[in-house]
Formats: structure tokens, sequence, C-alpha cells
């Protein structure tokens, strides 16, 4: 199993250019299913969570090329015929976001089945939600054997009011409405702009939905959709990722390729800490001069400062002057990043859905274990500024959602490489998000 090993010290100086967001290419994937015509999506992030999704739409019948170049990170996807409308537990578990095919595959084959995700150490993560909603719109469902199974002649449109935000759920459920009898209304809709970007695609479709990136989103349906190109928006939290390593490596960072309108909360809280910035609408470079002050810090929904980037601004604050107490509203157990980073040196107290850090601490190097996606970058933060030589392990963590990022930090001064096995296991939970 991969490990990253990476001496601090090194200030990150010069420009990284950001890729596509994972978490807006996995639903545009999804989407192709809609269609027996191509659906061409450019900008796909080279990441494991893509390679997993080709497979788990290939595996249905689906045509999937996906190439990667210096011009093109692109996927052509073709679902002229859906043989096996299914999603098997094997792919499911390793990704959670591979229930976002359900509502796809219901609309289009009038049937799916596709697996629980199951349990999740960053936090129960039900899909209930999704299923709830299909109801509506008059999908038959039934759990049977770790497996959810829809069925229905035709999905009729209906007013759905989600019980909580949900992302991947608001995606799962404007997707079906896509292709259902009627008109759809969704209230308390996720406004993240990976569901703007999703509907974007959409649209360009064939569907005919407005409100899209508001709480509110309407869903004419069609009887058909046809092909269509698209460029997925770039990723906000690899570029929040790299706009924090630029701050806590004391480094002057150029963050190009991003949209900054995207990044509001977060560079509103990192100006809290007296991180300095300048925005232009598609980079922001930061400038690291600065000592860090604290900043408390609540996860809410989009617009609010995303839990994705929870840990990151974790391992910034035990690099800020004060206490700074972190509040998790979205999941309950993502704190896991904690026990690491305190045994990297951090003074970090968990206290439920709080933690309490209090910094400025030393950080030094350690052996240490990746246990999510986020987590991950968390820990390659702190290692960037530490003492020594941390060596991370479990980094297919990291490889599920963060393009090349050994080359990328690499690129603009940071001592890391990549080895093999290095060290004894300890055990850790399996997570996805
Ligand atoms: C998406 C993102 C993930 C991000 C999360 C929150 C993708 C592929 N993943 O995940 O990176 O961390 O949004 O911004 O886009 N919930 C229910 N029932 C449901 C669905 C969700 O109770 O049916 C709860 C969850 O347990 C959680 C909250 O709702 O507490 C938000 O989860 P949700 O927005 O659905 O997260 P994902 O879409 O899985």
């Amino acid at each position: 199993m991969d490990k990253l090993v990476i001496r601090g010290g090194n200030p990150l100086l010069g420009t990284v250019r950001i890729s596509g967001a994972k978490n807006a290419a996995l639903p545009c994937m999804a989407a192709a299913l809609l269609t027996d015509e191509p659906v061409i999506l450019e900008n796909i992030p080279q990441v494991r969570d893509i390679e997993t999704t080709r497979k788990l739409l290939a595996a249905m019948g689906a045509e999937v090329e996906l190439g990667y170049g210096r011009a093109h990170h692109r996927t052509t996807i073709c679902a002229k015929t859906l043989a096996a409308p299914e999603a098997s537990y094997e792919l499911v578990k390793t990704m959670r976001a591979s229930t976002l095919v359900l509502g796809p595959l219901v609309a289009r084959c009038g049937r799916a089945r596709v697996s629980l995700p199951g349990g999740c150490a960053i936090g129960a993560r039900p899909i209930d939600l999704h299923i709830k909603g299909l109801e509506h719109l008059g999908a038959k469902i039934t759990q049977e054997h770790g497996y959810v199974e829809a069925a229905t002649d035709r999905l009729q449109g209906a007013e759905i009011v989600f019980d909580k935000i949900t992302v991947t759920g608001t995606e799962d459920l404007l997707m079906a409405a896509t292709l259902a009898d009627g008109e759809t209304v969704m209230q308390n809709c996720a406004r993240e702009p990976e569901v703007a970007d999703l509907a974007a695609l959409l649209n360009a479709m064939g569907a005919k939905i407005h409100g899209a990136g508001t709480s509110t989103i309407h869903v004419k349906g069609v009887s058909k959709l046809h092909g269509a190109k698209h460029r997925i928006i770039p990723d906000r939290i690899e570029a929040g990722t790299f706009i924090v390593a630029g701050a806590m490596t004391g480094g002057d960072l150029n963050i190009a390729g991003c949209d900054s309108h995207h990044l509001t909360a977060i560079l509103q809280k990192l100006a809290e800490t007296g991180v300095k910035t300048a925005v232009k609408p598609d980079s922001v470079r930061v400038m690291g001069d600065q000592p860090l002050k604290a900043a408390d810090l609540n996860t809410e929904e989009y617009p609010g400062f995303p839990t994705d980037m929870q840990a990151q601004y974790m391992a910034l604050a035990t690099q800020a002057e004060g206490t700074s107490i972190v509040v998790e509203n979205i999941f309950e157990n993502r704190f896991m990043h904690a026990q690491e980073l305190v045994r990297m040196g951090a003074n970090i107290k968990i206290e439920g859905r709080r933690a309490i850090v209090r910094g400025k601490t030393p950080l030094s190097a350690a052996a240490v274990l990746a246990s999510d996606l986020r987590a991950s970058a968390s820990l390659v933060l702190a290692a960037l500024v530490a003492d020594g030589e941390t060596i991370i392990d479990r980094v297919y963590h990291l490889d599920r959602g963060y393009e090349n990022i050994e080359e990328k930090l690499k690129g603009v001064g940071a001592e890391i490489r990549r080895v093999g096995d290095l060290l004894p296991k300890r055990a850790v939970g399996l997570t996805r998000d």
C-alpha cells in the first residue's frame, strides 16, 4: 500500500493548477445513464473515484472511454443499452456516491437494483432521503439482501420537501425528475455549485430545470434526453486545500484555474485567521507572510463553510495563535484526523461535535494513518510544516479525490515522495465520502 513521505519546512512558492471537481464529475457521469446518446464530459479529474464510476457504468453495459492528457481529461459515455441496471456491493462499498445511479436507472429503465452503502467511519450516512423522494415520484421500493430495488412504469412528477439538506440526494432526484411525467418541485435542496453544474449538463441534454443552485428546484419532465458535451467546474475543495497549504507554510502560492465565487466562505474564514489573499475570478494568490490567529469555525451546507474543508482547517488552526473551536454540523464522527494531528504534537480536545484546538503548537513528524479522504489532506498539510519526515499511510484515501497531489506539491517546492510498504499496519475503520 502506498505511503507519502513528506519533509516539512519548505514554504510553497509558485503556481498550482486546480483540477475538475470530483463531486461534480460523479453525478454528471451518472447523468449519462439517462440517454442512449453519447455524453462527453471534459475537465474530468484523474482520481480513483472516477475510475470506480467508470467500472460501475461499464458493469451495467455502458461504453465508457476515459482518457487523460495534457489538453484533455475527458470521458465519453454511451449508455445505448443497459443490460444490468445494477450497482453491486463490491463497488458501492468503496464509494458511497455510487448511489447516484439509483435515480437515473429507475427513470430510464423503470427498474434499478443498488447496494445499500452500509456503515461509514465519518458517521451514519443513510440514503433514506433518496428513497423517500423516489417513492414520492411513484417508484415502488423494496429492500432485500442489502440491496434497494426500485421499479416503476414511469415516474410521476411530484412535490418533494427534503427533511434535511442532502447533496447527492438532491442530485439523485433531480436526475430522476428529468424523465418523470409532469412537473416536480423540490424544496430544501442542496445549493452546492456541483448541483448547479449537474443541472447545466442535464439542461444541455434537453431537460427543463430551473432554480438549481437555490433551495427550490423546478423540473418539467421530458420523454427523452439526448447527448451533450459539458465541462466540469473546478474543484473548490482542492483549491481550498492548496490555499490552506500556502498559508500554513508561509508561502506565496497562486491557485490557478479555480472559481473563486465558490470559495467565498473559505476565503472569509481564512481572512479572519489573518491569511492575506488576492482574489480574481479564476485564481487566488495566497501570501502566508503573516502570523495566523485562532478563529472559530462551524461547518454548514453551501454557501456556508464546507465540511469537506473542516479537517484542513483544523490543521491550520494548530498553527494559529489562540483557541479555535471547530464545530462539525454535517457529519458525526468526522474528527478522525484529530488524533493523528495530536500524535504530531497538536493540542486538540474533542467534545462530541466540537473540537477545541489550542495553538500554536510546533508539529513534529510521525508515522500517521489517513482515515478518509479529507482527513488525509489535513495530515499532508500538517506534514508540510512539521519538523522532520512524516510518513502518511493509506494514501489511497487521498487518491480518491486529489489528482496528482505529490506532483502538484513538488512543483511548488514541497519535499514529498510516494513509496510502497514501509511500516507495520495499524487497524482503522473503512471510510468513504
Ligand atoms: C456530499 C459530498 C461529500 C460532502 C457532503 C456534504 C459528493 C459525492 N459527496 O456527500 O463530499 O462531504 O456532500 O457536503 O458530492 N443524510 C441523511 N439521509 C440521506 C442522505 C443524507 O440523513 O438520505 C444526512 C447525512 O448523513 C449527513 C447529511 O445528510 O448528515 C448530509 O449528507 P449529504 O449531503 O447527503 O452527503 P453526500 O451527498 O453523501
